[in-house]
């Protein structure tokens, strides 16, 4: 084997993990390879954010992630911070700005962090080797050796970067999982997450709202998001459905509260417009084809003053909860993320070494460890990236 093949770390997957990870060992004098499938480095990062990447978030929190163990993620994200994240785009002088909700996007384009990504790793003397097959990985007598194209590569650590199975026709795969397992590390069942969910044929009222959005609050799981929900042909979409999406479970509801912060509007509006219906009361606080949607199912006509006040306020609490009960997910396919992955009972949380196989380490989607939607995901990626790269 020529000596050129010999490396201190092969990094499997060029995305933000494995770029972060790579060029973060390169500084610290290790040699390091990475190897993709694909054409070019940080698809996802190239589309993510509609093309102006929500690279971190500023309320990073160890809470704003779902994971077995919620308290795994906590030791990386504490030592590879979104400010640390910042420091590094504004030393390359990419303008950002807040979006919203400590959302921090790029002014121009999310090419310039995959070139600021690939910078780094020229600055750690990192080899990039792209579009080739990973044929074969193995492990003997501590060294690692993965077999790619018509190649062969020895290190004895390796970096399992290679993401989550969303949007394959990115080129994401199951492989971290698949390799993962062959090593004996446990997978916590991945399913879609942060993904807009289906309504059965039966809500067929909500299916023509296609386009309706509205600012509400979503709740399944136990969790809650005010922001933003969005009806689609399918079902529901928007920043509030694709938040509660990562925490809902098949055959549970969820509940949409319609007007957040409002008591008591139904019954005060008869004291004040008693001759109004609930449609045209509800007309003014929510766009009209929702509001008729959702009159209809109320099914209450007739003026307000015709009501017993017992009956508006059951409307108001109906209207704070609307139990919608989804069918399902539009699937990896369309999530952004995956919740679930390599388990972190086998990983240490400081280095994600695998505890039982010394130089295997896991990093960003791949570890069962996933971020609200809002540039959590990609502080993740960067942390457990930076986090493996000071063990290697
Ligand atoms: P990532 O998936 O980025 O990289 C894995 C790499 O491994 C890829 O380059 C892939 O080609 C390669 N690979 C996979 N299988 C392989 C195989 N078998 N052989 C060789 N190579 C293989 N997050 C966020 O924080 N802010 C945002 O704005 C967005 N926006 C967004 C939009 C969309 C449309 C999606 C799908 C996702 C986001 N995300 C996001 C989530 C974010 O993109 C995601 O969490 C990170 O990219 C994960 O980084 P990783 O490096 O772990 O995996």
């Amino acid at each position: 084997m020529a000596a050129s093949d010999i490396y201190d770390a092969i990094i499997l997957g060029a995305g933000g993990a494995g770029l972060m990870c790579a060029a973060v060992a390169g500084q610290r004098g290790r040699r390091g390879l990475v190897i993709d499938h694909a054409d070019e480095p940080g698809k996802k990062i190239l589309i993510s954010g509609g093309g102006r990447c929500n690279f971190t978030n500023i309320g990073t929190a160890p809470d704003r992630y779902l994971s077995a163990n919620p308290h795994f993620a906590r030791s990386a994200l504490s030592r590879y911070t979104a400010a640390d994240f910042i420091a590094l785009v504004d030393r390359y002088n990419i303008a950002w700005h807040e979006k919203t909700l400590g959302q921090l996007f790029c002014d121009g384009s999310a090419k310039q962090i995959v070139a600021m990504l690939l910078d780094e790793c020229a600055a750690g003397d990192v080899t990039l080797h792209l579009r080739d097959a990973i044929r074969d990985v193995g492990h003997a007598d501590g060294i690692f050796r993965v077999d790619y194209g018509d190649r062969t590569a020895t290190a004895p650590a390796l970096v399992i970067a290679t993401g989550g199975p969303s949007i394959p026709k990115l080129g994401a795969t199951g492989f971290a999982y698949d390799l993962a397992r062959r090593f004996g590390l446990k997978v916590v069942e991945p399913r879609p997450a942060l993904v807009p969910l289906t309504l059965p044929q039966d809500e067929a009222l909500f299916h023509a709202l296609a386009g309706v959005a509205a600012p509400v609050v979503a709740r399944a799981g136990g969790a809650s998001f005010a922001e933003a929900a969005l009806f689609t042909h399918r079902g529901l979409s928007g920043p509030a459905i694709l938040q509660i999406s990562s925490y809902w479970r098949h055959g549970q509801p969820i509940g949409i509260d319609f007007l957040p912060g409002l008591a008591n509007w139904l019954v005060e509006a008869k004291r004040t417009r008693p001759r109004a219906t609930v449609k045209s009361v509800l007309s003014d606080l929510l766009p009209a084809r929702l509001a008729e949607a959702l009159a209809e199912r109320l099914a209450l006509p007739g003026a307000l003053d015709e009501q017993r006040d017992a009956a508006l306020a059951e409307i108001e609490r109906r209207l704070a909860d609307w139990q919608f009960h989804p069918n399902g997910t539009e699937g990896f396919a369309k999530a952004e993320v995956a919740v679930g992955g390599v388990s972190t009972d086998v990983l240490s949380s400081k280095t994600m070494a695998a505890r039982h196989l010394p130089g295997l380490y896991v990093i960003g989607e791949a570890v069962d460890v996933t971020g609200w939607l809002g540039g959590y995901n990609f502080q993740w990626a960067w942390a457990s990236g930076w986090a493996a790269a000071q063990d290697i």
